[in-house]
């Protein structure tokens, strides 16, 4: 059944790509190959309307010039049960987003822990809660001991997963929740253990290929039922509507040149 969700995004009003941390940024920061920040806010438009027109809840962090991967709220934090765990990301260029997304949540009502000093930790990029676990992306971004922090947080177990393919830098690019109990995922984006985890944990999981997982079909956002997904991801589209699923098909091809799609876009607030 689908739930009504509380979602924050971040207008991509200084969205562009100015340095490369991901290989779908190599070729967007190429001379000539400009981002069109006016489609890139459109897009994002589409996809605010489209949680709003299935009964979900959006709020908005205001964007912070020169800061132009800001519009990828999933990043900038873990929430559950009203805890919030902080960012703090690899890339030096992206640090000072936490600054701005602290703020938000603090105004909200929220108080959040910040991870370690020494700690790599991409919120909802590299964390993913699903049946009563946390499934935890290592191998690019966030730390081993940035897992080890989040369960000693939260007091939710969790469990490492490690991203041996670059195009799937965080483990949000290669797997989402489908419901409270199930995931889709890309099993080639993982090391060969973490695949017999997945395999283990998720044996009714819905396998995607690897040509839906390059059209960002993992990177998508499910209430339950309703599945915001990236349209070119047409075999995972088809998958979804044989499990009982509705996909709505968001396009943010204009996002993708940075590494990013809808869930990246997305930060689920859980209280
Ligand atoms: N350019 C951003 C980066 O490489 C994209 C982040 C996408 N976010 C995500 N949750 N996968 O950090």
């Amino acid at each position: 059944m689908p739930r009504p969700r509380r979602y924050l995004c971040c207008e991509p009003r200084y969205f562009d790509v100015r340095y490369a941390i991901n290989p779908w940024m190599t070729e967007a920061a190429r001379p000539g190959a400009e981002v069109d920040t006016d489609l890139a806010i459109a897009q994002w438009r589409t996809l605010v309307q489209a949680y709003r027109d299935h009964g979900h809840t959006v709020e908005t962090v205001e964007p912070v010039p020169g800061l132009p991967d800001m519009v990828f709220a999933a990043n900038a934090a873990l929430t559950l049960d009203g805890r919030v765990f902080g960012s703090r990301f690899l890339a030096p260029e992206r640090r000072p987003e936490s600054a701005a997304y602290t703020s938000w949540f603090k105004a909200a009502g929220f108080d959040v822990q910040e991870p370690e000093p020494e700690s790599v930790c991409e919120g909802e990029g590299d964390l993913v809660p699903v049946r009563g676990l946390v499934l935890a992306g290592t191998g690019f971004r966030t730390t081993p001991e940035a897992h080890r922090e989040v369960q000693e947080f939260l007091g939710v177990p969790t469990v490492g997963l490690r991203l041996v393919d670059p195009y799937f830098y965080h483990l949000d690019t290669a797997l989402f929740a489908l419901d409270d109990e199930n995931v889709a995922y890309y099993p080639g984006a993982f090391s060969p253990g973490s695949r017999e985890v997945l395999r283990r944990l998720f044996p009714d999981a819905i396998v995607a290929t690897r040509d839906d997982a390059m059209a960002f079909g993992l990177n998508s956002v499910s209430d339950g039922r309703h599945v915001f997904v990236a349209p070119d991801a047409t075999g995972l589209i088809r998958q979804l509507e044989r499990r009982g699923y509705r996909p709505v098909p968001v396009d943010l091809s204009e996002l993708r040149r940075a590494g990013g799609g809808i869930k990246c876009c997305t930060q689920e607030v859980r209280s």
